[in-house]
């Protein structure tokens, strides 16, 4: 049995190269903020605790996001008062951390592509070896911007040397401080309250602490990622970008593994949690949002957006330009061109002609749209919601159904606004 952990998880950085106010581990990524993907990260880990240290204006915005997100569990918060360096940061967490006795790992709401297996990974080396640290380090083609890992002739962590701080040996250095370290307890807070911030920057490194924790007589272990694209964090939005690209593709690696085609994944936007079923098709330009749930054999795209709460069920189809929003498609039914669906409910085997729209908000609240099984919905149709088409029901091309107004099954409206049309056989 592994030793028990608390987890630090650090966010209160200015985010100055982001050039905005808000909280740069708040920004998005595929679905959920940066800073959500690490404190679900730091749960899966099953630790004591989960701190999280914000800045005193993003501690709000922080809390709300976490709160947001069931799978992030209970999750507390300190405030570090101003960002004066990454150790004095894990130094804002000791007081609430105060006769907590375990091993303390910390990690970076920058950072969401590090996986749960390399956290294990650098858990149990640190258990087997006891060393009065383990860190988490890259071997990267381009250290621009990172902490250089110096290491002994046993393979141990000897310091690191931040960029501003290296010379030009030491930049030539392609191994890097991923910023993920696992401290001993009675080590690591010795060392943490050593910090100075004796640098170019002026600042508490957190990286420091290594060269402290050796002096005091313990070892620090290096333990090296597979795959370095886990250690990429962002400082800057064109680093965002990279990182979602990253997280995008290991997303679609993952649907593809379960048997879904995507045509031209590079074009595909895929956020977190979402399900497709085996044998389904993705096409160029798609846009589906976290939590969406596609069946089997359903065919979506190209340029359709899928987003919140949509459900698709087996072999449903969405074409172009084709956006729905908390709807669910029944088995088999269609909406191929340029349609709204939002908070609608499509039966199985319908047709939703070219154009329709479901009117589903009055500019105060959202209104329901239910469309029966069968039902075969002309081009160009306006359902304004709440409306309801029973099953078979038709409407005519360019029909306006008012609100409030319920299609019969099998009964058939046209015009505008759209009435109710008579049988042959009625007067
Ligand atoms: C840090 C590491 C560097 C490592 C890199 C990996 C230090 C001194 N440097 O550099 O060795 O290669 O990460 O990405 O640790 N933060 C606070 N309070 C602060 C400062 C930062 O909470 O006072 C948080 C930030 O919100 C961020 C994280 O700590 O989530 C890292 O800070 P950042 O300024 O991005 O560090 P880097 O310069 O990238
Ligand atoms: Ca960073």
């Amino acid at each position: 049995m592994s030793r028990s952990l608390s987890v630090v998880i650090l966010a209160a950085g200015r985010g100055t190269r982001m050039k905005t106010e808000a909280p740069k581990v708040l920004f998005d990524v595929c679905g959920l903020p940066a800073l959500v993907h690490v404190t679900r990260l730091a749960r899966s880990l099953d630790p004591a605790r989960v701190v999280v240290v914000v800045s005193a204006g993003g501690r709000d915005a922080c809390r709300a996001a976490v709160a947001k997100d069931p799978a992030s569990g209970a999750v507390e918060f300190v405030v570090q008062d101003s960002p004066l360096g990454t150790g004095h940061a894990v130094r804002a967490a000791l007081p609430l951390l105060e006769g907590d006795s375990n091993d303390l790992l910390v990690l970076y709401g920058d950072g969401p592509l590090v996986r749960k297996s390399s956290l294990e990974r650098l858990r149990s080396r640190h258990v087997e070896q006891a060393p009065g640290a383990s860190l988490l380090i890259a071997e990267v083609d381009d250290p621009t911007g990172l902490g250089r890992i110096v290491l002994d002739d046993k393979g141990r962590v000897e310091r690191i040397v931040e960029e501003l701080d290296a010379d030009a040996a030491i930049r030539a250095i392609r191994r890097v401080n991923t910023g993920i370290v696992l401290l001993s307890n009675q080590a690591g807070r010795r060392a943490l309250l050593a910090l100075t911030n004796q640098n170019k920057k002026g600042e508490y490194y957190l990286t420091d602490a290594t060269e402290l924790i050796r002096k005091d007589g313990h070892p620090v272990e290096a333990v090296l990622l597979d795959d370095a694209e886990e250690a990429t964090a962002f400082n800057s939005t064109a680093e965002l970008a990279a990182v979602r690209r990253l997280l995008r593709e290991r997303i679609i690696r993952a649907h593809q593994e379960n048997g879904v085609d995507f045509v031209d994944p590079a074009t595909s936007y895929i956020d977190v949690d979402v399900e497709i079923g085996a044998g389904t098709r993705i096409l160029p330009c798609t846009v589906i949002g976290k939590g969406v749930r596609i069946g089997e054999r359903c065919s979506v795209g190209p340029f359709s957006h899928l987003r919140v709460e949509t459900v698709l069920e087996e072999g449903a189809e969405i074409g172009n330009f084709t956006e729905v929003k908390k709807s669910v498609v029944g088995k088999n039914a269609k909406a191929k061109h340029l349609t709204y669906l939002g908070d609608a409910r499509v039966g199985a085997g319908s047709n939703i002609g070219c154009g329709t729209i479901t009117a589903n908000y009055d500019g105060r609240q959202k209104h329901v749209t239910i469309i029966g099984p069968g039902a075969f919905i002309g081009s160009g149709t306006v359902l304004i919601a709440p409306t309801e088409v029973g099953e078979n029901g038709i409407t005519g091309a360019g029909a306006i159904v008012t609100k409030n107004t319920r299609i019969g099954p099998g009964e058939v409206y046209v015009g505008l606004p759209a009435r109710r049309l008579k049988r042959k056989d009625e007067s």
